[in-house]
């Protein structure tokens, strides 16, 4: 099983990295703390896909998820969409700071791959 390994210096707060695993997109996100609040202000159990932040993060400040939308597995663009997240172009599904499926037909919230932090050598490792 493939392992890809990333230097969380390289990620300004705020940012996103795309970065390819396994064939597929990762999004990794540098969360600022208003955007960890407003993803965990939010009342999770009426989501169409329940799930805390909480439930979906290592450390609050990184995000990390497949790029692709659960519809029917398109790309979503990050910084877009109505929930300060990202946007599914083909058939408008849009997905909040934590990734959740806030609006359109996207049924899941964007997976969490298997992830890790090497905290001695400041990386993440995804796989
Ligand atoms: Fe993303 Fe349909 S594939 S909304």
């Amino acid at each position: 099983l493939a392992k890809v390994e990333l230097e969380l210096a390289a990620i300004p707060e705020g940012k996103n990295v795309v970065i390819k695993w396994r064939g597929k997109p990762v999004f990794i996100r540098h969360r600022t703390q208003d955007e960890i609040q407003e993803a965990r202000a939010v009342d999770w159990k009426k989501l169409r896909d329940p799930q805390p932040d909480e439930d979906r993060v290592k450390k609050p400040e990184w995000l990390v998820m497949l790029g692709v939308c659960t519809h029917l597995g398109c790309v979503p663009i990050g910084e877009a969409g109505d929930f300060g997240g990202w946007f599914c172009p083909c058939h408008g599904s849009h997905y909040d700071i934590s990734g959740r499926a806030r609006k359109g037909p996207a049924p899941l919230n964007l997976e969490v791959p298997p992830h890790d932090f090497n905290d001695a050598e400041g990386k993440i490792v995804i796989g």
